[in-house]
């Protein structure tokens, strides 16, 4: 069996952490939507995922949710738990809107676009003007080259990473390219909570209109009251970007990222 240094080192970091007790909790949203995960403190930092039931044969999706700063150059996840051979998730600001992108890299190299999630972004997405969310389905992502993830376990090592003080290259581009993290952390994320027997009404309550524009296109002009934008890219192009912002919206509440 061969092992890489980067699941190692994963496996090393994920031990520290799971032995000091760094493991997910049900952390629920402004909109009572409740996501298995984890918040990091020091970093201000939000990872949560929904998984759907299980079923045979096994769902390919799940939803989720990322928060970070908005003074951050950007946070990503790696679903895989280490950098490479995994399905990496990484936004940033552009201005108000958020900037999302799949990524996979198989070294501690440059992540590049990866083609083979299809990701929704959900109603929420955006800026609060403090804070940065991410909220999206994410369908054909329980496996990817090199890695996957098994609802059915029970646990899965999950990462993330930042660069706090850093902005990407070109900041309206989900193909940008940025420089390395200078933080990242793990956590174990408890597979059975994160399974919700209410995944599609939540689905339902956090998609956008029908009639919402889509586009696999990089945009930066989605209409803030419609904080949607879909993409399958069948090629390494942009995977999502540029949701909305519900900075204003009325009916805003307060959480601990401030008032959304
Ligand atoms: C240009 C971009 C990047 C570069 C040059 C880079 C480089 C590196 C390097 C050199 C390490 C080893 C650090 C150490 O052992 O102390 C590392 C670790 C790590 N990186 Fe990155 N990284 C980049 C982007 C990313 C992204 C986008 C993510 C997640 C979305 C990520 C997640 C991780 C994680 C979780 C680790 C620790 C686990 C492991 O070693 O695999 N990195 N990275």
């Amino acid at each position: 069996m061969k092992f890489s240094r980067a699941l190692v080192v994963a496996g090393f970091y994920s031990l520290i952490n799971l032995v000091a007790g760094q493991s997910s909790t049900q952390i629920c949203d402004a909109n009572g939507i409740c996501f298995e995960g984890y918040q990091d403190p020091t970093l201000d930092t939000f990872v949560g995922i929904i998984l759907p039931p299980l079923t045979t044969p096994p769902s390919t999706e799940y939803i989720v949710q990322l928060v970070a700063p908005i003074s951050y150059g950007w946070t990503g996840a790696s679903m895989g738990g280490q950098m490479a051979d995994s399905l990496l998730f990484v936004f940033w600001p552009s201005g108000d809107d958020v900037v999302f992108s799949s990524r996979w890299t198989d070294g501690y190299v440059q992540p590049l676009l990866y083609a083979g999630p299809t990701v929704t972004m959900l109603s929420g997405s955006g800026s609060n003007g403090t804070h940065l969310i991410a909220t999206f389905r994410c369908q054909n992502c329980t496996s990817w080259d090199g890695g996957s993830i098994d609802p059915s376990g029970s646990s899965q090592v999950l990462a993330y990473a930042t660069s706090t003080d850093t902005p990407v290259d070109d900041p309206t581009n989900p193909a940008s390219n940025f420089t390395e993290h200078n933080d990242f952390n793990f956590f174990g994320l408890v597979t059975a909570n994160a399974i919700s027997s209410d995944y599609q009404s939540i689905l339902s309550k956090l998609s956008p209109p029908s009639s919402a524009p889509t586009s696999s296109a990089p945009s930066s002009s989605a209409p803030s009251s419609s904080p949607s934008h879909t993409s399958a890219p069948s090629s390494p192009s942009p995977s999502s970007t540029s949701p909305s912002h519900t900075t204003s919206a009325s009916g805003a509440e307060q959480t601990k990222y401030g008032q959304w």
